[in-house]
């Protein structure tokens, strides 16, 4: 089977590079390839490619280029805000988050407790939201730092950040409220300093960028400690030699998919709602999040009577590719904590999978992943 004829619904976990991207990364790796910090005419090159593509991406994200520090990946950013400002001198400090946030907020939550620190949860809903009520109960005068994720990467709700942040600061001014928007990006509009985000996780692959590239976006207020150690390279903030081809990739496939926005998010959309009305006539399923506000390309789907693990499986033989909910968990094959927190019964857990929608959808894909979905679980039964 070619690539094809092989329908791939699994573009939160990761999507193609968009040809413009590819193009930049090679003419980019020809022009500025030479090391960005040196003071010889090609790594003069080199450094304005990086700059330009910062101003590119700043202003896409409305925001000022002094405030987009490039990172190795959303996993880094996260990991970056949510360690870095936790001091041994402040032992009273802690960091909110909720029950529900990827995989690299959670970890990096883990990690501060095991310093010491205090670390607390918001709970999710049965609807996989988390309220402003709940996040905002667990603030208080020793919060550094509160985490809440834009959307999730398993049900795609989105959560309500404008909310938090708004009543965040009367409760403790010195709060930084970061936020994980490497799903929002994919199709939502996500602008920060609207939305009171003060730092922001960012992943060039999801949008059709290269991989191992992605950003922080931090607001000029807060001056974050350097997570990697070594040379003065992204304003003093990040040590180490920067990746300039992949960058300017990242700033092209982003400009292509602002550019392209509506049209691509129009037909992630309608192309869920088809395949998700398709399969709820025909078999027995549960869309999660379903009366919720959701990113429009993530289906999370709960088969009463399969277990995922089988018709992922059956599907991939049918020529139909999703996952499991994370990428990072599905490996794991333990249940999601996601639909744990929601309070998913035991019985369905390990019954879910996530149909993601992307920037190479094209319209009748709703229709044929519903079609195979169908021919799977008859092939099973
Ligand atoms: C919500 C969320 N945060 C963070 C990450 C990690 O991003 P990266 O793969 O760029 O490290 C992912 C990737 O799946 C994600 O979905």
């Amino acid at each position: 089977m070619k690539n094809q004829d092989y329908l791939y619904l699994d573009h939160a976990a990761s999507t193609p590079m968009r040809k413009s991207a590819l193009d930049k990364y090679i003419e980019a790796e020809s022009f500025g390839f030479a090391n960005s910090s040196g003071g010889h005419k090609l790594s003069r090159n080199s450094k304005n490619l990086l700059e330009d593509s910062r101003e590119i991406i700043a202003e896409l994200f409305d925001s000022a280029p002094s405030e987009i520090i490039f990172t190795s990946g959303g996993t880094e950013a996260d990991n970056w805000t949510i360690k870095s400002l936790f001091d041994s001198k402040q032992p009273n400090n802690n960091l909110v988050t909720s029950n529900i946030e990827h995989e690299a907020v959670l970890a990096s939550a883990e990690w501060i407790s095991s310093n010491g620190f205090q670390t607390k949860y918001a709970k999710s809903d049965e609807n996989g939201f988390v309220t402003k009520d709940e996040f905002i109960k667990q603030i208080d005068d020793e919060t550094k730092v509160a985490s809440l994720m834009w959307g999730n990467n398993e049900t795609g709700v989105i959560q309500p950040i404008k909310d938090i942040s708004k009543e965040l600061k009367s409760i403790n001014t010195s709060t930084l409220f970061h936020s994980d928007v490497v799903q929002g990006i994919i199709s939502d509009n996500v602008d920060f300093h609207r939305n009171g985000i003060e730092s922001a996780a960012i992943s060039a692959h999801k949008i059709g960028g290269p991989k191992g590239v992605g950003a922080m976006f931090v607001n000029n207020k807060f001056k974050l400690p350097s997570f990697l150690h070594g040379g003065k390279q992204e304003l003093e903030r990040r040590a180490g030699t920067v990746d300039v081809p992949g960058i300017a990739a990242f700033a092209t496939a982003l400009q292509e998919q602002q550019t392209r926005f509506d049209e691509e998010v129009g037909l992630m959309n309608d192309e869920r709602l088809i395949f998700e009305d398709k399969l709820k006539n025909a078999l027995s399923v549960e869309i999660i999040g379903e009366s919720m506000k959701r990113l429009p390309h993530i289906s999370n789907v709960q088969f009463r009577d399969i277990n995922s693990e089988v018709l992922l499986i059956q599907l991939d033989l049918n020529g139909l590719g999703v996952s499991r909910g994370s990428a990072c968990a599905s490996g794991a094959q333990k249940p999601s904590h996601v639909l744990q927190a929601m309070n998913i019964d035991s019985k369905f857990i390990n019954n879910h999978l996530r149909f993601s929608f992307g920037w190479t959808t094209q319209a009748g894909d709703g229709s044929k992943a519903a079609d195979i979905v169908m021919k799977a679980v008859k092939e099973i039964e």
